[in-house]
């Protein structure tokens, strides 16, 4: 197609030709040169037709896939079989799997074994690309060992096809209110809009346009200045929104579309009737500004109360996310349930999660006296007794003892792990006072526990 075109053009240049399925040296926007295999390409209509190549870093996160110009690729074309060359990528990478995660953020990670993957993928051609899917699925699904080779055949069939679908994010920017965010990974816009590199978001009523000029004339006309639903909780700037997927239909769908762009693997888009959306804002003298949301199902057979959180970029790293958190586990105490996140977690989610429970143990054993068990800290907390042990066995503080867990800790040990540098006060906290909620009337009997 037009990859011949652009090829017979460039030739005459000298230039680089990047073709999919290569493995190329890419300089990536930190000025750091990765191995990494080139996707697909397209002529890009915002950049007067730019042409562009969409490249997987071999070994990163999928997040950090992206469109770039033919200027970013290394002419030597250095990382097409030399086991040398990969090895430069490691070394500017380095670090162990918990680097990967912390590094992300800001556009880094990578681990050793990536470096010795990558030199497996360039000498053995047959192998190379279910080595890499493994290495994918170790990082990004399972975050420990499993192995597509590992799950069992629907499953592994049902990743591949996962991967296949959403390899490529044509949608790669959107402009939401003031902010232009680069998106993480594919979403399922229909079709005109889901071929577009930049999207514009109306970020009251969440409608997607694929013109500014739209964009322009909807700013004007939209009557939304904040979520759709019911406020029911406000602190000073701070205020949530409980939105009914029954009632509030569209809203919904375009949110999870939305949400999906920096969502690896969470499939509900349409059927958002089941599920209630909770929407964090931040309000000033404009409106309400949506920072992120959590949902949640209105019955969840598994026992999770929660399905998705989602904090918006622009708002990373400043405590909403944990905020979130907490305030889906005071819905789960004034329900008198207990409730878990919806599996599988994501890299992100999983260090925000280990983060709140282990703030929130540590505390209550910090000022406990007596005997406390983990079903105790279950019931004041309404995080799950398994949870719990996860919980406590990362902080040392379980033994297993005649068929049960049993908490073990002194008080010197709490102190500790609390003086720690890993244990902040979270910046955000519910005040349970300015939350005006009471747990919705179940239709079914099947009220559980
Ligand atoms: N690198 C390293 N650590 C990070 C990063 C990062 N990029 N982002 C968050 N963290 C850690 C922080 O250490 C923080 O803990 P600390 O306060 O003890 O240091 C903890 O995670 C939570 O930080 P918050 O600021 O409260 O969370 P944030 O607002 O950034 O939101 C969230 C976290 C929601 C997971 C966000 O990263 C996000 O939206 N990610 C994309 C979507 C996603 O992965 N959602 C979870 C999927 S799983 C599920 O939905 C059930
Ligand atoms: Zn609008």
């Amino acid at each position: 197609m037009d990859k011949m075109e652009t090829k017979s053009g460039a030739e005459d240049a000298n230039e680089l030709v990047p073709e999919i399925g290569e493995h190329l040296m890419v300089k990536r926007s930190d000025n750091t040169w990765h191995s990494a295999e080139v996707i697909e390409m397209r002529s890009n209509s915002c950049e007067n037709g730019r042409q562009e190549y969409y490249v997987h870093y071999d070994g990163f996160n999928r997040r950090l896939d992206e469109w770039v110009g033919s200027d970013r690729f290394d002419s030597c074309k250095t990382a097409n079989g030399s086991a040398g060359d990969v090895t430069k990528t490691g070394e500017t990478t380095g670090g162990g799997a918990g680097d990967a995660v912390a590094k992300s953020g800001s556009g880094g990670g990578g681990a050793a074994q990536h470096m010795c993957l990558a030199s497996v993928d360039s000498i053995d051609g047959t192998d190379r690309k279910i080595t890499r899917n493994q290495k994918r699925k170790h990082d990004e699904i399972n975050h420990i060992q499993k192995t597509l080779a590992e799950m069992d055949p629907t499953t592994a069939a049902l990743e591949r096809e996962h991967e296949a679908i959403t390899k490529v994010k044509y949608v790669d920017r959107i402009q939401f209110g003031k902010y232009e965010i680069d998106c993480w990974y594919f979403s399922p816009f229909p079709e005109e809009y889901g071929k577009q590199p930049k999207l514009w978001i109306c970020e009251y009523c969440l409608k997607y346009m694929r013109l500014e000029k739209t964009y322009r004339y909807h700013q004007s006309d939209c009557c939304w200045r904040q979520p759709q639903g019911k406020e029911i909780y406000r602190k000073s700037t701070i205020s949530v929104y409980e939105v009914d997927g029954r009632d509030h239909k569209i809203y919904c769908q375009n949110l999870c579309l939305l949400a999906k762009l920096f969502l690896d693997h969470k499939t509900l888009f349409f059927d958002v009737e089941p599920f209630i959306f909770y929407i964090l804002c931040e309000v000033d003298k404009h409106g309400a500004h949506i920072v992120g949301y959590f949902s949640k199902e209105k019955e969840s057979p598994d026992g999770n109360n929660l399905a998705c959180i989602l904090t918006l970029p622009p708002y990373q790293r400043k405590g909403y996310g944990k905020f979130l958190i907490a305030f889906s586990y005071e819905l789960s105490k004034l329900e008198q349930s207990v409730g878990s996140p919806e599996k599988p977690l994501s890299d992100l989610g999983k260090l925000s999660y280990r983060s709140y429970w282990s703030w929130i143990l540590l505390e209550i054993l910090r000022d406990f006296r007596g005997v406390l068990s983990i079903r105790d800290l279950s019931q004041m907390t309404s995080i799950t007794q398994n949870d719990i042990i996860g919980t406590l066995q990362s902080l040392n503080m379980v033994k297993y003892w005649k068929g049960q867990h049993v908490i073990c800790v002194t008080p010197k040990l709490v102190e500790e792990h609390l003086k720690s540098a890993q244990y902040k006060r979270p910046r955000l906290t519910v005040e349970n006072g300015c939350l005006r909620w009471s747990p919705p009337k179940k239709q079914s009997k099947s009220g559980k526990k």
